[in-house]
């Protein structure tokens, strides 16, 4: 095993497998065409420039860990486990129900498992990666059984919406899946992970106010500097940068191409970052699975929700070589390679 900045399975100890995955997404659906009544934008820019055609928003209503409770209980349904056999929730977010109590705690209150450990990482859209990467160390390791790794974001609570070059990117809902063990039998593993963080790049993507750094304020408030504020085309280029070489970089190690992969799951920014990575790589866009036309840019949500969906309709099966690729605010990026 790897120990800098890279995670490779061990070689003893147990092989790990998704047993279920879940999605849960606001009812409310903003299409562009409801944006141009926010915004100066239209729906043929936000097409062309994203991919992206509607998104779900919470309601007021609602908090985060409705979504991630929602997931986790699609997930739990779908992994044919009881609750109670759950051992330890990993929650992966930027915008927790509060700054405390830690919001894994409330979703494992609402499933009906209050006691178990949890706990919440901020690793951006890459946090859903990160906590799969734990979570399949700890089970590998024999240390836990059954691991709930969950994503969700309600980013909708801080997007500025009246900056037009931020607000048509995101929309809220969260993914979730349960890993474990491999039943005798079958051919589930997980290959191995790179995970990385560049400090250095942090000013490419921010939400800055409402820590201990810059504290609320009222000046916050009127300048908005608790919103999400990025470098659009400098993250574009880092983004099919990482994405391409981290996904090369796996198959490699694992002395695999890109012919034994069945399936791609790059994070869902925006389509036309999905389709530059796919052309530098020379990879088919029908092996990669795309939802940020529906949903926007979930952060971290963003692959748990494309996986659930693919698996739901049919599309990805057990067997399946699978590639998850993320990047995030931080910098933060990471890939995984696994046979589902
Ligand atoms: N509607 C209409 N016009 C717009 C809009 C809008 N919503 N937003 C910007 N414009 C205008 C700009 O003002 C500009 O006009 P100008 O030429 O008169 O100044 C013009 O459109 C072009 O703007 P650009 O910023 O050059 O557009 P670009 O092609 O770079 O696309 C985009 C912008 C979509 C943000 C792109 O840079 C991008 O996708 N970057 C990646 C960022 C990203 O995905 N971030 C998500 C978070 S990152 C993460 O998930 C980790």
């Amino acid at each position: 095993m790897k120990t800098s900045k890279s995670t490779s399975t061990l070689s003893i100890g147990f092989e790990t497998q998704i047993l279920g995955l879940g999605k849960g997404f606001p009812d409310q659906i903003v299409t562009n065409t409801d944006l141009e009544k926010i915004v100066e934008t239209n729906d043929r820019w936000i097409v062309e420039r994203t991919g992206i055609q509607e998104r779900r928003i919470a309601l007021k209503s609602e908090s985060n860990s409705d979504f991630a409770a929602k997931a986790c209980e699609e997930a739990i349904l779908n992994s044919k486990i009881d609750p109670s056999e759950i051992d330890l929730l990993i929650f992966a977010t930027v915008t927790p129900d509060h700054l405390t109590p830690n919001t894994g705690a409330i979703i494992a209150k609402k499933l009906g498992v209050p006691s178990i450990p949890t706990l919440d990482i901020s690793a951006a859209c890459s946090g859903w990666i990160y906590g799969y990467v734990f979570a399949d160390q700890l089970i590998r390791a024999g240390v836990y059984k059954h691991i709930l790794v969950v994503a969700a974001e309600t980013l909708s609570r801080i997007v500025n919406w009246e900056d037009r070059n931020t607000c048509i990117l995101f929309g809220d809902g969260g993914g979730a899946a349960v890993i474990g063990r491999t039943p005798e039998g079958e051919k589930s593993k997980s290959y191995s992970s790179h995970l990385y963080a560049e400090g250095g790049l942090k000013d490419l993507l921010t939400a800055d106010a409402g820590g201990s750094a810059v504290p609320f304020s009222l000046d916050v408030i009127a300048n908005r500097s608790y919103c999400i504020s990025m470098k659009g085309k400098e993250i574009f280029k880092v983004a099919v940068r990482t994405l391409a070489s981290g996904a090369s970089a796996l198959l490699e190690e694992n002395g695999l191409t890109l012919d034994d992969l069945d399936w791609f799951i790059p994070h869902q920014a925006n389509l036309r970052i999905i389709e530059a990575v796919a052309k530098r790589l020379g990879l088919s866009m029908s092996k990669v699975i795309v939802n940020v036309d529906r949903f926007g840019n979930t952060s971290g949500a963003t692959v748990p929700t494309a996986f659930a969906e693919a698996v739901e309709n049919g599309k990805i099966k057990r067997g399946d070589l699978v590639l998850l690729d993320v990047f995030g605010a931080g910098l933060t990026y990471g890939a995984t390679l696994l046979r589902f």
